[in-house]
């Protein structure tokens, strides 16, 4: 059993509240996570693979963090450490769809992935490539009944957009990390990496007005990772909470703030399986595909496309409940 007040940073809790429970879901929900790992897209993907209620039918990747080669790699050696080379990974785009991509970033430490001991691949990625995949996928499955975990630059989901609109829309829902409304961003003032990262693809994604709810940085930096968090975690004895800890440990080390670290990524998948944890509203939005420093902004514009958007959490709350179905493992 977890202790919830091991997530606190030495805060009181405040009430007990009852946490949010493990229900098995009534039926799993079938999942692609679209993804640039990266620290904390991994923690996501680790979530995802410990938790019943999702069924991973494959990874895309994306360029991103760092470069299309390091993070299907690191796709692979995720897979190959859960033991779950049942899930096929599917390469995806290199570079965003109409500029140059970003320098690799070094907050992702050694690999991309914060030089934790993972194996190598068992698996090698597949012959199609993302979007190929995605494509077919979709027209195969019942209309709605795949949800997308994007996690990264939303290349690979425009260009399914853009050029495969008929299994595109098939998608039952779209659960990005990206953007950022009331906070502050993490390239410019108002931009955030992911959509910064490919401006034109989270405006084709937005005009698409495919059933998208945005994860931005206004919830993101609340849910904080703690050193508290990293020994729950490594005291659960399940190797999947474990990594994770080591993961967490990792981004600590990359960076400046020793305190606690965003769970930017691991947020997606803390939504899809908690969204009572969330406060979410539907804005107007556009996307800057403008300025280059500004690039991927996000303006709440009434001429924009309507998206849901979390714009609250329960941070202590949604910690537990990633320490839980960790240590459930
Ligand atoms: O801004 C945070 C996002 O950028 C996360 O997805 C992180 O992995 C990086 O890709
Ligand atoms: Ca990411």
């Amino acid at each position: 059993m977890v202790k919830s007040n091991a997530l606190s940073d030495n805060r009181t809790l405040g009430p007990e509240k009852a946490s949010t429970p493990i229900m098995p879901h009534a039926k799993p929900r079938v999942t692609i996570i679209d993804t640039d790992p990266g620290i904390d897209d991994a923690i996501g993907i680790l979530l995802a693979l410990a938790s019943p209620a999702f069924t991973i039918a494959g990874i895309t990747t994306v360029a991103g963090n760092i470069g299309i080669e390091t993070t299907t790699r690191n796709a692979g050696r995720l897979l190959a450490f859960a033991g779950r080379e049942d899930v096929p990974v599917f390469q995806g785009a290199a570079a965003p769809l109409s500029r140059p991509g970003p320098e690799p970033l070094n907050l992702h430490g050694e690999g991309g992935i914060g030089g934790v001991d993972l194996p190598d691949p068992i698996r090698e990625p597949e012959g199609l490539n993302a979007v190929e995949w995605l494509a077919g996928f979709l027209l195969d499955q019942p209309a709605g009944t795949v949800d997308v975990l994007a996690l990264g630059p939303l290349t690979n989901i425009a260009r399914l957009v853009l050029g495969q609109p008929d299994a595109a829309k098939r998608i039952g829902r779209i659960i990005a990390m990206g953007g950022a409304i009331h906070e502050h961003g993490n390239v410019g003032p108002r931009s955030e990496f992911n959509l910064w990262a490919d401006p034109e693809a989270a405006a084709a994604v937005v005009a698409s007005r495919l059933p998208l709810v945005l994860i931005p940085l206004d919830v993101t930096r609340r849910v904080r990772a703690t050193r508290a968090l990293v020994e729950t975690l490594s005291a659960s004895g399940k190797p999947l909470a474990s990594m994770v800890g080591s993961l967490i440990e990792s981004y600590f080390e990359s960076t400046a703030n020793r305190e606690s670290r965003p769970l930017h990524d691991p947020c997606v998948m803390l939504f899809a399986l908690a969204p009572e944890l969330f406060r979410v509203e539907e804005l107007s939005l556009s996307v800057d595909i403008g300025s280059v420093e500004e690039a991927g902004a996000l303006t709440i514009d009434g001429s924009g496309t309507p998206v849901q958007v979390a714009l609250g959490v329960e941070g202590l709350a949604a910690l537990d409940l990633l320490a839980r179905h960790l240590a459930a493992s």
